[in-house]
């Protein structure tokens, strides 16, 4: 069947743009993902605004469609992004209100208000009237213009508050802020690391088992064969005592960015990226069809004994599977889109995807490589240094493709364009299952 590259798993739009998750929490009995949606425009221009999906249960979700507007003076370039926090029976949203001002400004050190946003809900999608918290002047004089996405927890009897920042010396760090009543905040401290970039955005501070993490998407490293091969990064480093070490980024993939994690009822943490990123050298086709971008598959984060976070998909995303078959080296199969293949490997492997892509690990090194340009769409390939491979699963969505590698120690992601939602599988070096999948629900209020 020809592929119109709406996807079955991830959530995207209808139409417009859409780029990172924003305000991710659960409250009264849901899931809530907010998302940056610029609802006139794929292509990111015009009004950004904050969209809004609900689920009982990641699976099946309702879109209460545009809920922030960048309706007021302190917002009126953008409703940014932010954080959701539960408190009683209230929704807590923090956002960024973008303001441009009118004359000759570089937008970095003059012309750009940066204003911390709160509003309340009690349902999700009725807000309360905006209250600015924060204004550029609340910054440390160090700080740029550039200085947004709040993410907010509760700790040790107080709030907490992070920021991303872009000093005048073009520095990326993070600002700390702390309160007694979600409304006034005072100024903590400041974490950076040299060789980090110029800017870090959407930070998120978190511990899962004790262990403690930053994670930040800065922009500006020097790219490596391995390491930050894209236009920006997205990773997350060990807190130990207010130092950062071991930067690990989230993705080697082509399409991650930004991402947000909030705390499930039943303890564990969950990640949702933008699948895509900004200013990127490459497009998706979609755009012609009216929307761009999406988000990441919902992955929870779990912690090895020695420290580092394994990403994988949610289980409930299990329920979505049909039609098991076994899988074996020398294995070549029709599949249609969207399916999920799970597997151990021995050595060497390669899974292709017909002409479209491939995954291929030999020796240390492994790659996701696109076969052509109509399916990548200027991607071309992406590697991650993996000394054994010992499983992987690929879940292919119709329009994007996440490769988890060794219980989830390495991701790989990317949107790929194949014409047809029938794939030819070809594996060697695997043995292990592949899945049809049923696709998520998505039902629109608007
Ligand atoms: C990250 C980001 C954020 C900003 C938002 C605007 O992708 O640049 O820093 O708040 O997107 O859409």
């Amino acid at each position: 069947m020809k592929n119109d590259f709406r996807q079955k798993l991830h959530l995207e739009p209808k139409s417009g743009w859409i780029n990172d998750p924003n305000g991710l929490c659960y409250f009264k009995g849901e899931y809530h993902v907010y998302y940056q949606y610029s609802p006139d425009s794929p292509s990111g221009s015009g009004r950004k605004c904050w969209g809004h999906w609900k689920s009982p249960d990641l699976i099946s979700w309702r879109s209460t469609g545009t809920v922030l507007f960048p309706d007021t003076p302190d917002d009126k370039d953008g409703v940014y992004s932010g954080c959701g926090f539960v408190k009683d029976d209230t929704l807590y949203l923090f956002y960024t209100g973008n303001v441009k001002e009118d004359g000759d400004h570089d937008y970095i050190t003059s012309g750009r208000g940066a204003n911390v946003i709160l509003v309340t809900t009690k349902n999700g999608h009725d807000m309360s009237p905006k209250k600015i918290l924060l204004r550029n002047s609340d910054y440390p004089a160090e700080c740029s213009c550039h200085v947004r996405d709040p993410k907010v927890w509760e700790e040790d009897g107080r709030y907490h508050m992070v920021l991303g920042a872009r000093t005048l010396q073009d520095i990326g760090c993070v600002l700390h802020y702390v309160s007694d009543d979600l409304e006034n905040w005072t100024f903590l401290e400041k974490y950076t690391a040299d060789d980090m970039g110029y800017m870090w955005e959407c930070p998120d501070e978190f511990t899962i088992d004790g262990q403690r993490f930053l994670s930040i998407s800065p922009q500006g490293l020097v790219h490596g064969k391995f390491d930050n091969q894209n236009v920006y990064s997205s990773g997350h480093y060990r807190m130990e005592n207010g130092n950062l070490t071991d930067f690990t980024e989230w993705d080697k993939g082509f399409d991650f960015y930004a991402p947000q994690s909030f705390e499930a009822p039943d303890g564990r943490r969950i990640l949702l990226g933008w699948e895509g990123i900004g200013d990127i050298p490459y497009t998706n086709p979609t755009v012609e069809l009216g929307w761009q971008h999406c988000l990441t598959l919902p992955r929870e984060l779990t912690v090895t004994d020695d420290g580092k976070i394994l990403q994988n998909p949610v289980r409930e995303l299990d329920s979505l599977r049909k039609n098991a078959a076994p899988i074996n080296s020398g294995d070549t199969v029709k599949i249609s889109l969207p399916f999920d293949l799970a597997a151990k490997a021995a050595g060497d492997i390669k899974v292709r995807f017909d002409n479209v892509l491939q995954f291929v690990s030999c020796g240390s090194e492994s790659k996701l490589e696109f076969l052509n340009d109509s399916a990548g769409c200027g991607r071309d390939v992406r590697y991650a240094y993996i000394p054994e491979l010992r499983d992987i699963r690929i879940i292919a969505d119709k329009a994007s493709v996440e490769v988890y590698i060794n219980g989830g120690e390495t991701v790989m992601s990317a949107r790929m364009y194949p014409e047809d939602t029938e794939i030819t599988l070809s594996a060697e070096g695997i043995s292990g299952t592949l899945y049809e999948l049923n696709g998520i629900e998505v039902i629109t209020d608007e």
